[in-house]
């Protein structure tokens, strides 16, 4: 291995920037070139990317987003697509890759290492956590952080009132921010796309807990709940509870904000990790945090075998809120 790339791919998440100093760093105490590749595979696409050294990513470890830019690339779905990617990386000397991204990106690499031979090496980076083959992605721990403090502060006004809010939070797919936020958050409910929501017994459970006592109540729910996302639920809600609520979605601020200790630390461990898998000769894998420790997964794996959510978790929000 000579000269890597790296790149950012699919919705940005913090700690991205950790990562890819940590590629870069590694890539230089061994001596090979690499090639910060800019707006993920779009710019593999294009030919966008520079050379980067140690100073290139000096001062970016406590910033949010990432400085490569990001994208999702349909072009890079298509053969044509990953062969532009595949010419334009040989031309440079490239041989190993490492992407940064959620299982869409993995999908995308694992064909580029089928069809034309390109090392790669996947790096979990995803404010979701909906990734097969780690219990941690990058940006997670900072996205629940961010949506925890939205919601202490819907918290606030919701107690001051007497009202009943539904606080949207991310996951399109999956319900980790939901369940997580909400149990920290102390939620009267918790809606995530893994459980079939029953508007019955939610109606059920925010009367009976009005009746018994609560000034308040804050429900969180995934934006990929299947009730239809948090606007949809509220209308519904509204008629069998018969009173007012509130919605707040938080949308991409979870996506942004300083990464916290623990996005900081794993993302650079997994970007240490990715470079040294690619000078072992190791392709098509991902590496990724479990029990603590850093492991490999087969990439196609990590959309394949997805994680199921906790059920230990699920009993402790129900307990905790009835
Ligand atoms: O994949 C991360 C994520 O933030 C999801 O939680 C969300 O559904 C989606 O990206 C939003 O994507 P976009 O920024 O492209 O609208």
């Amino acid at each position: 291995m000579r000269t890597i790339g790296v790149l950012t791919s699919g919705g940005d998440s913090a700690g991205m920037n950790a990562a890819v100093r940590a590629v870069v760093r590694t890539a230089v105490s061994y001596r090979i070139g690499v090639f910060g590749i800019k707006r993920g595979y779009e710019g593999l696409i294009e030919d966008d990317m520079i050379e980067m050294d140690y100073a290139s990513v000096s001062g970016i470890l406590s910033q949010g987003g990432t400085i490569l830019y990001s994208a999702r690339s349909a072009e890079f779905f298509k053969v044509d697509g990953r062969k532009k990617a595949a010419f334009n990386l040989k031309k440079r000397g490239i041989d190993g890759l490492v992407i940064i991204g959620g299982d869409g990106s993995f999908q995308g690499a694992h064909k580029l290492y089928k069809e034309h031979g390109i090392a790669v090496i996947g790096v979990p980076g995803t404010i979701d956590n909906d990734i097969g083959g780690t219990e941690y992605t990058i940006g997670y721990d900072t996205a629940c952080n961010v949506a925890l403090e939205a919601i202490d502060k819907i918290r606030d006004t919701a107690l001051s009132h007497g009202r009943v809010f539904l606080v949207e939070v991310m996951g399109k797919h999956a319900g980790y921010i939901a369940l997580d936020t909400g149990i920290a958050a102390g939620a009267e409910d918790i809606l995530i796309p893994e459980i079939t929501t029953d508007i019955d017994a939610v109606s059920k459970k925010l009367t009976e807990g009005i009746e018994k006592g609560w000034r308040c109540a804050v429900v969180v729910v995934a934006e990929g709940d299947d009730a239809g996302g948090a606007f949809k639920l509220s209308k519904k809600l509204k008629e069998k509870i018969g009173r007012d609520i509130r919605v707040t979605i938080l949308g991409h601020i979870q996506r942004g904000g300083r990464p916290t200790a623990i996005d900081r630390i794993n993302a650079s461990r997994l970007g240490v990790a990715s470079v040294d898998m690619l000078m072992a000769g190791q392709s098509d894998i991902m590496v990724g945090i479990v029990s603590g420790s850093v492991v490999t997964t087969n990439l196609s794996k990590t959309w394949t075998q997805k994680k199921g959510v906790d059920t230990d978790l699920i009993r402790l929000a129900r307990l905790l809120s009835s």
